[in-house]
């Protein structure tokens, strides 16, 4: 296929914010999609400041970031991404929008575009089953925050050609990402492991009575853990955690891939992490 030049970005909450801001500082332009322009502009305004921030420490040029912000054009039409070479989505994580918005893209992109899936924890070979070209659906999974997580999965779903998991093994590695490439199990190989543990950590926080700063201290000191399992659920988003905690459970019945009561009652009652202001901390602002 001709090389990458414009990628599709759709969806930019934090994860296709990140995205977005990788991709358009990698060199590419960049198309971000978001349903209102209010959401556009505020994804845009924070891509901005990260890249001026960069800026302030010496990690990148004035003009550099200029040229960065203006690679990024922002809609609300999905008929714009006509253009794009690659399109990642980052919209929510549940199947059935994301097979609808699958069916559309394969209606407005060119044949030979990859429409690639950032999802967590869903089948990239249910999604792509969504379109009439599944051999150019991948997986292109970014670990939050993106501008800093330096891991992206390639999966390459049932019908997935090879080809369309190199276009998108060389677009993770243009962004300066370590690229792991893998096939179409649930969770993928990060978040098999990952979400089963966090679910365990919940559990703890009941069963040895602790606090969520206390279960923190004690993860980041005895395990080594960057930052504690209920700062980083909070960090990912509770909601987030719950949908790709039940789809691992749905897949494999595992009673430890099941999210804890706390955590579903957690999203029930809107105690999202940090993006809803409270979550197992307050955050300010
Ligand atoms: N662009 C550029 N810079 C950014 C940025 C962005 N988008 N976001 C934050 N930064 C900057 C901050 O401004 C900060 O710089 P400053 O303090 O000079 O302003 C800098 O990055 C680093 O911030 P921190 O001091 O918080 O950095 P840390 O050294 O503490 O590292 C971390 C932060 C990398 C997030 C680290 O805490 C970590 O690795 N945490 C674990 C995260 C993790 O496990 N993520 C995976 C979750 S699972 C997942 O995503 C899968 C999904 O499917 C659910």
């Amino acid at each position: 296929m001709a090389e990458i030049r414009t990628i599709g970005v759709v969806g930019l909450g934090a994860m296709g914010a990140g995205i977005a801001q990788l991709a358009v500082e990698a060199g590419y332009d960049v198309v971000g999609r978001e349903v209102s322009a209010e959401l556009g502009e505020r994804a845009a305004a924070t891509i901005g400041r990260f890249l001026s921030r960069k800026v302030e420490k010496g990690q990148l040029g004035e003009a550099d970031r200029d040229a960065a912000v203006a690679r990024l054009a922002l809609t609300t039409d999905l008929e714009a991404l006509a253009a794009c070479d690659i399109v990642i989505e980052a919209i929510v994580e549940e199947l059935e929008p994301k097979r609808r918005l699958f069916a559309d893209l394969d209606r407005i992109c060119r044949p030979d575009a990859v429409l690639a899936t950032n999802t967590s924890a869903l089948s990239v070979t249910e999604i792509a089953a969504a379109t009439a070209r599944p051999q150019r659906v991948v997986g292109m999974h970014f670990f939050n925050p993106a501008p800093l997580m330096p891991l992206v999965e390639v999966v390459r779903a049932e019908l997935s050609a090879a080809e369309a998991a190199d276009a998108a093994a060389l677009v993770g590695e243009r962004m300066g990402k370590r690229v792991v490439r893998c096939h179409d199990t649930p969770g993928f190989v990060v978040n098999r492991v990952l979400i089963p543990l966090l679910n365990d950590c919940v559990r703890v926080l009941d069963e040895a009575r602790v606090t969520p700063e206390a279960l923190d201290t004690a993860m980041e000191n005895g395990a080594g853990w960057p930052m504690g399992p209920c700062t980083l659920v909070d960090l990912v988003g509770i909601d987030v955690h719950v949908h790709a905690a039940e789809a691992l459970y749905e897949k494999l019945r595992e009673p430890r891939m099941a999210p804890p009561p706390r955590l579903v009652a957690m999203k029930n009652a809107g105690l999202l992490g940090r993006k809803s202001g409270r979550g197992f901390y307050r955050y300010d602002g």
